[in-house]
C-alpha cells in the first residue's frame, strides 16, 4: 500500500512541475548558444572566430556560473543548443549522432541536472532545443552507416535519400534529407508509428531526465505534422517549433499542431521597419499583429504563446544592418512588449553585430559580460515592466494588444495598463513634442515613462504630450501601476 502511495504523489508532482504553455505565457527567453556563452574557465579572452566553424569551448557549467548575468536583465528563462552527441566540430548541436548521451564538448550529465537545478532554484524556466528531424553524418549520403546511431540503427528508420532544394515541395521537405556532401543529415521517417513510438519515447526520457520545463523544436517544416500532437504531448512540457518561413499563412497554422512557433513573419517585418531604410513603414508591423487572428481557422490559436524574436543563431543581426542605437531600442521594445513571449539571443545586449550564419555567432565572453552597456539596461527596464505587470494583473497576458494609433514612422500601442509609442524615425528623429492618440488615460492622472523615468499628466481625453528625443521609444504607465517595481524609485 505505502508504495501506491508514493508512486501516486511522484506522479502527481511530475504533473505539477511540468510546465505548459500557460506557465509560459509570461516568459521572457534569453537564447543561449551554448558554445559561444561561456566557458567553464570563465575566460574573457578564448580567442573564438566565428569564420572557423569550429568549438570555442562554452561549456554548460560555464552558463551556470553566468546566471546573475541572465537574470538580472530580468529573464526567466534560458533556450540552449542542443544537447546531444554530435559528430565532430558541430558546435551547434544540430548534426546529431546519438540522442540518448549528451555533447561531451558541453560538459557531463550532472553539468545539465546541475544547471537544470540551478535555473530551477531561481524560478527561471530551462528551453531545450531539440532536433527530431535528422541525425548527422559527416560524409555523403551514400556512405551512411545506420549502425552507429543507437536505437535508430535500421536504415528503414530514415527516409530514402533525395536532397531538400529551395525548389522542394511539401512533400519533398519533409522526406528528403537536408545536406548532401561531405555533411548530410540522415532524415527520420518520422511518420512511421515505429520511428514516432521511438521519438516519443526518447523525448520523455530527456525531459525527465535533465527536468526540461520547455522544447525549442529544429526544422519544424521539415518532419510531417501530424507527428508533433503526440511527440510533444510525450514530452508533456510547452513546445515551440522554428518554422524557418515568412509567409503568415505558412507558418501561424503550425500551431494547430504544436503550442507556439517563433514568429518568422514578424522577424522578417521588424528587419524591415527597424533598419533604417525610407521603405520601412510600421504599417508592416500592424499587418503582422492581425495575422494570427486572420489564419485563426487555419490554426493561429493564440499570438500571446508566438516566440517573438529579431535575431537568432541563423539571421544576421539587425545592428549589422544598422549602426543606428535608436532603432535597436525600438526594435526591442516592440519584441518585449507586442504580447508574445519575447526571445532574446545572447549578444543583443552587447550590441553585436555579426553578419549572416556563421557571423552572428560570436562568443559572448569576449564582451567581458559588461552590465554597463546601454542595451543591457535597456532590456531589463523593458523585461522588469512586463515581469512586473504580468505578476501583478493576470489579465495582462492575455489580452490582445490594441493599436490605438499609427502613421509611418510611429506606433501607438496599448496592452493595458502599459502604453508604448516606437517610431523608426531613428537617432536623427529630432526633438520635438508628439500628442499621443487613443491611449485611453484616466484624465488627469500621473503617468511615468519607464525608460528615462519622466513624468506627465494626460489631459482630459487621457492623452500626454511626452517628449520625443532622438527616436527613442516611450513606454508609459500610471503611477498608480508603478508600486513595488522597484523602478523609477517606485
Ligand atoms: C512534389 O515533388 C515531387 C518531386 O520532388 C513530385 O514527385 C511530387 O509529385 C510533388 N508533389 C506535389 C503534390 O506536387
Ligand atoms: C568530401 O569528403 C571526401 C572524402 O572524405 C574528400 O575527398 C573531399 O575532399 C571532401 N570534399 C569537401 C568539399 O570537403
Ligand atoms: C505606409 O503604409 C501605409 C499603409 O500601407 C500607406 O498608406 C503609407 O502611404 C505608407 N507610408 C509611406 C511613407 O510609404
Amino acid at each position: 500500500m505505502w508504495f501506491l502511495r508514493l508512486f501516486a504523489i511522484v506522479l502527481f508532482t511530475v504533473e505539477c512541475l511540468a510546465a505548459r504553455a500557460a506557465d509560459w505565457r509570461s516568459r521572457s527567453i534569453y537564447q543561449v548558444f551554448t558554445d559561444r556563452f561561456a566557458r567553464t574557465d570563465g575566460s574573457t579572452t578564448h580567442d573564438c572566430d566565428p569564420k572557423n566553424n569550429i568549438y570555442c569551448g562554452g561549456t554548460w557549467k560555464g552558463i551556470e556560473n553566468k546566471l546573475d548575468y541572465i537574470q538580472n536583465m530580468g529573464f526567466t528563462a534560458i533556450w540552449i543548443s542542443p544537447i546531444t552527441a554530435q559528430i565532430n566540430q558541430a558546435y551547434h548541436g544540430y548534426y546529431q549522432t546519438d540522442l540518448y548521451s549528451v555533447n561531451s564538448n558541453f560538459g557531463s550529465e550532472s553539468d545539465l541536472k546541475s544547471l537544470s537545478a540551478a535555473l530551477h532554484k531561481r524560478k527561471m524556466y530551462l528551453m531545450v532545443d531539440v532536433v527530431p528531424n535528422h541525425m548527422g553524418w559527416a560524409g555523403c549520403h551514400n556512405t551512411v552507416d545506420y549502425r552507429r546511431y543507437k536505437n535508430f540503427n535500421r536504415i528503414t528508420d530514415f527516409h530514402n535519400y533525395c536532397e531538400v532544394t529551395p525548389e522542394s515541395n511539401q512533400t519533398g521537405l519533409e522526406k528528403c534529407w537536408l545536406g548532401n556532401c561531405n555533411i548530410t543529415m540522415p532524415d527520420f521517417r518520422t511518420e512511421d508509428p515505429a520511428v514516432a513510438g521511438k521519438m516519443n519515447a526518447w523525448i520523455k526520457s530527456l525531459v525527465s531526465k535533465y527536468s526540461v520545463d520547455g522544447l525549442r523544436i529544429d526544422s519544424v517544416k521539415n518532419v510531417n505534422k501530424e507527428f508533433f500532437p503526440p511527440w510533444c504531448n510525450s514530452a508533456g512540457v510547452f513546445c515551440m517549433g522554428e518554422v524557418s518561413e515568412g509567409k503568415a499563412t505558412y507558418t501561424y497554422p503550425y500551431q494547430k499542431y504544436m503550442d507556439s512557433v517563433l514568429d518568422y513573419p514578424m522577424y522578417y517585418a521588424i528587419t524591415r521597419v527597424f533598419q533604417g531604410q525610407k521603405s520601412g513603414n510600421m504599417s508592416d508591423l500592424v499587418v503582422n499583429m492581425a495575422a494570427c487572428t486572420q489564419n485563426a481557422a487555419q490554426g493561429c490559436k493564440d499570438s500571446s504563446l508566438l516566440g517573438t524574436f529579431f535575431e537568432n543563431h541563423d539571421q544576421a543581426r539587425l545592428p549589422s544592418l544598422t549602426n543606428d542605437m535608436s532603432l535597436v531600442k525600438n526594435a526591442l521594445a516592440f519584441t518585449i512588449l507586442n504580447g508574445g513571449i519575447p526571445v532574446i539571443y545572447q549578444g543583443q545586449e552587447q550590441h553585436y553585430a555579426g553578419g549572416k550564419d556563421p557571423g552572428c555567432r560570436e562568443a559572448l565572453w569576449s564582451s567581458g559580460y559588461s552590465t554597463q552597456s546601454p542595451l543591457y539596461a535597456h532590456i531589463a527596464y523593458l523585461n522588469q515592466i512586463r515581469n512586473l505587470i504580468s505578476t501583478k494583473q493576470a489579465s495582462y497576458l492575455g489580452s490582445q494588444t490594441k493599436v490605438a494609433s499609427y502613421t509611418s514612422d510611429v506606433l501607438q500601442l496599448r496592452k493595458d495598463p502599459i502604453r508604448t509609442i516606437l517610431t523608426n524615425q531613428g537617432e536623427s528623429g529630432g526633438t520635438y513634442t508628439w500628442t499621443t492618440q487613443g491611449m485611453g488615460f484616466k484624465a488627469g492622472e500621473t503617468v511615468v515613462e519607464v525608460l528615462r523615468c519622466t513624468k506627465y499628466t494626460a489631459s482630459g481625453s487621457g492623452e500626454v504630450s511626452v517628449g520625443m528625443q532622438g527616436g527613442l521609444p516611450h513606454v508609459l504607465v500610471p503611477e498608480g501601476r508603478m508600486g513595488g517595481s522597484g523602478m523609477c524609485g517606485y
